[in-house]
């Protein structure tokens, strides 16, 4: 067994050589094939950090939080800089242009909030629009790429909504390091430089995105030539992210912005419409919180439409369970990683089932939740054979998507924010605005897009996530905090990688909880994923990692692996102990925690 150091320093290693591109290679295969030695800068293991920590998926944002702090900010003030400069730094995961969920806890009030900036369907669609589509000769994989994959977007509505309630910092403030960022470059690393050469591919695949993606394929690739080091930039979203820093939201409802994001998206059909984007609200709500879920733990998760928070809370109970009868086995153990696979299926079989944007659907919540439930899933999870998913029930496939970004945050007064933002696909809908500098989201095909067939990515989900004007997609996302019995946090984590988004944070939480895993060395060991269907675990290459064989007496069990791997998400996490902070970024895309 590999010291928790060595193994990072492999990861890194592995990723340079191209073995990653296999099984390492977690946001997609190709980033990991391009790392280079300058871009491998692996978090320090363990750190206190006293005053405040941030991990987020690029170094740059997580300095970007630290300077927030540092100048007095609070957790809420630095996860907005961070969110902003992560839609500057990481374009083809995050940015104004999509979505996403945040949770957050304040240890000393004991109190609780979360938010819903999930993009939405816009106006003039509706639930059979992507069939009717194909039927009327629509472009192959509409739901993906171009104006017809754009929903409205929540982020630019979810960062003045949480500056509102919690924020103490200027606006203009807050969105002036990312402004600068993208008026004067950074660099690209070589998670940039796989997110090209995935576009390229798509170019490549679909011809016809070749018009669409102009824009994009233009400022964010450099037509292709961009290398690990180009300098990147780009002066109209700087202009953008000043005017909403001088004007606020308004100047995004009204005006020039929405006017130029309706107008490039419709010009490749989609119904993105300026009233849509003026009616947009990000949500307050309730975070789902279940307490003595783990071991006596309290996990404050997202609700739906994020199929992750019910998800984890519904595994981890299982797991709990399983453990202690099993006589608590270690995680990385043949019977800890069985009886893991085992918990995660019908958690996942249940999300395809039932999990929908509630205000649109009647999702089963309490039913979902309840102890009598998780009792059941554990008592049909066999301790020595694999179940197959007809066994568990008929289900539908869950989606790979790689545009998304988590952040984690806590300051000194110990208030915690786990943020996940998303532009779904690898650069989106592909379609960018060039007066704006805005990239738009493909979050349409998290809908479910064709009934009762499969789509793009040759996934199924059920009709209660069909498109609606207003409704939000399905999502995975899984902003999660851990509270301990006495009620003082534990953890903070969250991912990026579509459904295994669900599998990699637990895993994570998993690890610095049960495992007692400094953060960095909780992100570094390898993960598997299971999600019903497709019946077959993903793993990320143990084997180059831990010596061969950790396979054989799963598969004697009757488990079965997927040949082709693609790595299991992007984690950022932060242990919290009562003497600091212990923050990490995943090396997977490069990613460096910072603190102070
Ligand atoms: N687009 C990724 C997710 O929401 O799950």
């Amino acid at each position: 067994m590999l010291r928790p150091l060595d193994r990072r320093q492999l990861i890194a290693r592995l990723a340079l050589v191209g073995l990653g591109g296999t099984g390492l290679g977690a946001l997609t295969a190709c980033q990991a094939r391009h790392t280079h030695p300058q871009n491998a800068r692996p978090t320090s293991h363990a750190m206190r950090y006293r005053n405040g920590a941030v991990a987020a998926d690029h170094p740059l944002a997580s300095e970007v939080g630290v300077d927030v702090l540092r100048a007095g900010g609070n957790a809420i003030d630095a996860a907005i800089a961070v969110n902003a400069t992560l839609g500057v730094v990481r374009p083809y995961s995050c940015g104004l242009g999509g979505g996403g969920f945040l949770v957050a806890h304040d240890e000393k009030t004991g109190r609780s909030w979360a938010m819903n900036a999930r993009e939405t369907a816009p106006r003039g669609v509706w639930e059979s629009y992507f069939t009717d589509l194909r039927s009327s000769g629509g472009p192959d994989g509409a739901s993906r790429y171009g104006g017809h994959a754009v929903a409205v977007p929540g982020t630019p509505d979810g960062l003045f909504l949480a500056h509102r309630a919690h924020g103490t910092m200027p606006m203009s403030r807050l969105l002036a390091p990312a402004a600068e960022l993208a008026r004067h470059g950074f660099e690209a690393d070589a998670s940039h430089v796989g997110a090209v050469e995935s576009l390229a591919g798509v170019r490549r695949r679909l011809p016809w995105t070749k018009t669409i993606s102009q824009w994009t394929w233009r400022q964010w690739c450099h037509e292709g030539t961009v290398t690990v080091g180009s300098k990147l930039s780009n002066e109209a979203l700087a202009e953008t992210l000043e005017t909403l820093g001088r004007k606020g939201i308004e100047a995004w409802r009204t005006g020039p912005i929405p006017e130029g994001l309706s107008r490039i998206a419709r010009a490749s059909g989609g119904k993105l419409n300026v009233d849509s984007i003026a009616e947009y609200r990000a949500d307050e709500i309730e975070p789902l919180t279940l307490k003595n879920r783990f071991f006596g733990d309290t996990i404050i998760t997202m609700p739906p439409p994020s199929s992750g928070g019910i998800a984890i809370a519904q595994i981890l109970a299982t797991y709990e369970r399983l453990l202690k009868a099993a006589g608590n086995p270690p995680l990385e153990s043949t019977q800890g990683r069985h009886l893991l696979i085992e918990a995660m299926k019908p958690a996942f079989a249940l999300r395809a089932r039932y999990l929908a944007d509630p205000a649109f659907a009647p999702v089963p919540i309490d039913r979902l939740l309840d102890e009598a439930l998780v009792e059941s899933m554990t008592a049909k999870i066999d301790p020595n054979r694999a179940r197959t998913a007809e066994e568990i029930g008929e289900g539908l496939q869950l989606p790979d998507d790689e545009g998304t970004s988590h952040l984690c945050v806590i300051d000194g007064q110990r208030r915690a924010v786990a943020w996940t933002s998303t532009i779904n696909g690898t650069f989106g809908s592909l379609v960018g605005d060039p007066e704006s500098g805005v990239l738009l989201n493909n979050e349409m095909d998290d809908f479910t897009t064709i009934q009762g067939e499969a789509n793009l990515y040759g996934l199924r989900q059920s009709d209660w996530n069909l498109p609606v004007p207003g409704k939000r997609p399905l999502s995975s996302m899984s902003p999660t905090i851990l509270l301990n019995d006495r009620g003082s946090i534990e953890a903070i984590a969250g991912a990026s990688g579509g459904p295994r988004i669900i599998s990699a944070t637990l895993q994570v939480l998993l690890g610095m909880r049960y495992g007692d895993l400094d953060a960095a060395s909780a992100i570094d060991r390898p993960r598997v994923h299971h999600q019903w269907l497709p019946d077959s675990i993903r793993y990320e290459d143990d084997e180059a990692l831990e010596g061969p064989g950790w396979r054989a007496p799963l598969e004697a069990m009757g488990h079965t692996f997927d040949q082709a791997p693609r790595g299991v998400a992007v984690v950022q996490a932060i242990r919290v102990h009562s003497d600091g902070f212990d923050p990490a970024s995943d090396p997977r895309k490069l990613g460096v925690a910072a603190g102070y």
